[in-house]
């Protein structure tokens, strides 16, 4: 069957090919469903090979000129729903080709010169993705603006702090979330860098090893916007590092989201009660009136799956592989897709749950500081700046706690007498420092969760931030 794209009629094969594909097949192979997605950027990397064609003298600059005028009335019919490329299509690069030798005719045909859908569809994965990461970066931030602002409004709010999910030492609020502004902003170096790895231009590799046809490919790079070029052709067509690299990023993005989601759940819950969840996040259920249900962070949780799903699928699917380009790369586009958009999706639900779907309950919190042993530490410390050696001082408290909880009582209920009996030492000083807020204030070290440390950060942030009020 002669014709395809090169020849101008149906199928899309040279005259080598004689019978059509089976169509259970031509389903199989077709990637048009999904990476119609790279349209825009399949557009402005042709643009950007056409003008190059025409300035290294292989087309002219009216055929130059007449290309890109039909690129671009591509772009404007898809933009009216009117570009609907079809199975027969196989993929976005072979849809834009034949709708252009469709519109311009012979002209058309020379686009693809010293090309290859090898290097175009490397070309127009990591275009996509630059794009991508700029809006994800931005929204990283407005999520970390979202943890700043609930911070800043909780300075003086306490909350219990756990190690092991036992109340371990209470803690300020503000200090507790800007250790989640402290993940997001790794999360945004990461994606900072990983830009400079998606950033390189593999254009002009062609298929594997090059073009005898004199092409600039700094000309392209440039126009596109690429910091660099990729050294080697075969390097060029078959490297998806940068997706998995973007992948293990995002999923990092999640581990952080889903973290803070736990807590949100935990902190919701009857049992805990430090938070109450906004009707503009929470949904009731089917069956039991009463409840309310914290949805947001439980998707965001359950949503990891296929993130981190997809960064192993990548990774499987590429170590294989001998170089340079194989069909096995067709996979990581849906992939991507994916991840790009659960991450993004996730980062503005949880902005929105931190900005208006929850509100810390201050007098649950208050109890709950109150109630509990964790301020033992603090006696044992009591004990040390008396010159009492910390192991002798950990061994007093812990029997002064097992005499407390079998008769029902907390450290500040014991009366001075009893204390004395435990040590000597003890004054009634003793009773200030067990207090909530001087166990928080009294941790001065650098990063720790004194009142006047979580100042200073919250000064930084807001400034790192470009928040007013810090
Ligand atoms: N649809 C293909 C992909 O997504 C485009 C490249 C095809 N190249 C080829 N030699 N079959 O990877």
């Amino acid at each position: 069957m002669a014709g395809g794209v090169t020849g101008g009629g149906s199928a899309t094969w040279s005259d080598r090919f004689e019978q059509g594909l089976h169509p259970a097949i031509e389903r199989f192979n077709a990637s048009i469903g999904f990476d119609i997605t790279l349209l825009q950027e399949d557009l402005d990397g042709s643009i950007a090979h056409a003008r190059m064609l025409a300035q290294c003298g292989v087309i002219s600059e009216a055929e130059a000129d007449q290309l890109c005028g039909g690129l671009e009335q591509i772009r404007a019919e898809a933009a009216e729903g009117r570009f609907q490329p079809g199975l027969e299509d196989e993929d976005v690069h072979f849809a834009v080709e034949r709708r252009l030798i469709a519109l311009l005719g012979p002209v058309g045909k020379k686009l693809h010169t010293g090309r290859s859908r090898n290097d175009q569809v490397g070309t127009d994965l990591r275009l996509w993705l630059r794009r991508r990461i700029d809006e994800l970066i931005p929204q990283v931030k407005t999520f970390q603006q979202a943890l700043l602002r609930q911070a800043l409004s909780h300075r003086q709010t306490l909350i219990p702090g756990y190690t092991h999910l036992q109340r371990a030492q209470p803690v300020c609020l503000a200090h507790h979330l800007l250790a989640y502004v402290e993940m997001l902003e790794r999360d945004r170096q990461r994606l900072e860098d990983v830009r400079k790895r998606v950033n390189v231009s593999p254009l002009g590799a062609a298929a594997l090893a090059g073009t005898p046809v004199p092409i600039d490919r700094r000309s392209t790079a440039a126009a596109l916007g690429f910091e660099s070029l990729y050294a080697n052709s075969l390097d060029a067509v078959s490297d998806r590092d940068f997706a998995v690299e973007f992948s293990a990023a995002i999923s990092l993005v999640m581990v952080h989201l889903s973290r803070l989601g736990e807590e949100v759940i935990f902190w919701a819950s009857e049992e805990c009660g430090f938070v109450r969840l906004s009707d503009r996040c929470a949904t009731g259920s089917s069956l039991m009136p009463q409840k309310k249900n914290p949805d947001v962070p439980e998707l965001v949780r359950g949503k990891c799956g296929r993130v981190f799903g997809h960064l192993q699928g990548l990774l499987t699917m590429i170590k294989g592989l001998p170089l340079a380009y194989n069909k096995d790369f067709q996979e990581d586009k849906e992939a991507l897709f994916d991840v790009v958009s659960t991450g993004s999706q996730c980062l503005e639900a949880m902005t929105i749950l931190m900005d208006e779907g929850l509100s810390f309950r201050e007098d649950r919190l208050e109890a709950a500081v109150a109630a509990d042993f964790s301020n033992a530490t603090d006696v044992a410390d009591y004990l040390v700046a008396r010159q009492v050696p910390f192991r002798e001082a950990y061994q007093i408290v812990g029997s002064v706690v097992k005499q407390c909880l079998s008769e029902g009582l907390l450290l500040r209920d014991l009366s001075l007498d009893r204390w004395q009996s435990f040590h000597p030492a003890i004054e009634s000083d003793l009773y200030d420092a067990l207090a909530p807020r001087q166990v928080v204030a009294a941790r001065t070290s650098e990063g720790g969760t004194g009142f006047d440390r979580v100042q200073e950060q919250l000064s930084a942030w807001s400034e790192r931030l470009d928040l007013a009020n810090g």
